[in-house]
């Protein structure tokens, strides 16, 4: 069912939990209630919302805001190894990966608990523990909003990169992602060798397979990571940025312990996570705006911290990185 409202409150919709109004706010169930939303509306001026997990609101949003809420979950196609499956964008990234790993398909397991929508995934190419969803995406179906009309990108045309697409950039706010179709394996992946994951199957004695690894994440995750249902935020705030060999080299001199992953002959991506941990700010809060007590690379909303007040603390994080490493943070979440 479609949904308008005018000057309506954002807070229950984005999970940094920002009390930010919406002048126009649209929520849609299928294409056809989109269609009919996007004759009666500037298309230049629209702000898409999934899930509200990777978007901290800054002011009120004047823009039109269309909430997706195109659900269902099918199997189109399959032969031996591989399945295809068409998800609506408006599912939950964590139900799916759920779904996947109870009819025992391999290729988004590791991704688990990653707050956000399906429709959100592929447009910062969600990753975590070895695995990045755009290894299994095969086609993402949009409706360009400026002409109503249907258009597919397969994997290659989406120009996925580390925490990027071309919906995060060129296309950003041009087309609405209304499903997205995924390639899954019936040959289990088994990714284990990232962090503690290989550590904690072999601790609990599982074996290895996508369900325990899901489990296992699952695990890691609600240790490190704050659940936004109870502590508002939007996972990590920052990038892992990327420096050059020689750099990483001369910080090392400084700071032994530094942890970085060699990308290639002269780049090396820096863990952000150890940096502002390094600097003694795990746990650092102004008024209702904190770094998590145990994962440095999350911020969070004790309470009613508004938008501006998590950008300036955001800011001032990223001023103390420069000063000291002299490396400058990029900010992961979508500012608006
Ligand atoms: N570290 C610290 N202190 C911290 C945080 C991290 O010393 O406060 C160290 C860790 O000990 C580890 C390294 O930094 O050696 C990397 O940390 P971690 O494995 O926790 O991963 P990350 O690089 O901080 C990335 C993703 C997360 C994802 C994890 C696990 C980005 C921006 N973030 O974090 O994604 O869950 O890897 O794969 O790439 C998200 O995007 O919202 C998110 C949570």
């Amino acid at each position: 069912m479609c949904i308008i409202k005018n000057n309506y409150s954002l807070k229950k919709h984005n999970t940094f939990g920002v009390d930010t109004c919406a002048k126009f706010y649209a929520k849609f169930s299928s294409n056809k209630e989109l269609l009919t939303i996007l004759k009666k509306i500037n298309t230049d001026k629209v702000t898409i919302l999934g899930g509200g997990s990777n978007i901290l609101f800054t002011k009120s949003i004047y823009n039109t805001v269309l909430h997706n809420n195109i659900n269902g979950i099918s199997i189109i196609k399959e032969n031996k190894s591989h399945v295809w499956v068409e998800v609506g964008s408006g599912e939950n990234w964590h139900d799916f990966v759920l779904w996947s790993v109870k009819h025992n398909f391999s290729g988004i397991e590791n991704l688990a608990l990653i707050p956000g929508s399906v429709g959100a995934s592929p447009i910062q190419n969600i990753g975590a523990y070895g695995m990045e969803v755009k290894d299994s995406i095969e086609k993402v179906c949009t409706i360009e909003l400026e002409s109503g009309e249907t258009k597919n990108f397969n994997n290659k045309q989406c120009k996925f990169k580390y925490r990027e697409s071309i919906f995060k950039n060129e296309y950003k706010n041009k087309y609405v992602i209304t499903k997205v179709i995924f390639k899954l394996s019936k040959t289990h992946l088994n990714i284990t060798s990232y962090g503690d994951v290989e550590n904690e199957l072999k601790n609990l004695k599982l074996s290895i397979n996508p369900k325990n690894i899901s489990d296992t994440i699952i695990k890691i995750r609600n240790k490190k990571l704050p659940n936004p249902k109870k502590l508002a935020n939007c996972g990590s705030f920052f990038k892992n940025p990327t420096i050059k060999l020689q750099d990483f080299k001369n910080l090392k001199i400084k700071y032994p312990k530094i942890i970085g992953y060699k990308i290639d002959e002269k780049k090396v991506k820096v863990a952000a996570g150890w940096l502002i941990d390094n600097l003694g700010l795990k746990g650092y809060q102004i008024g209702d705006v904190g770094v998590h007590k145990f994962q440095a690379l999350v911020l969070v909303n004790y309470g009613q911290a508004k938008g501006k007040e998590i950008l300036d603390f955001a800011n001032l994080i990223k001023e103390k990185i420069k000063a000291a490493y002299n490396i400058s943070l990029e900010i992961e979440v979508t500012i608006l």
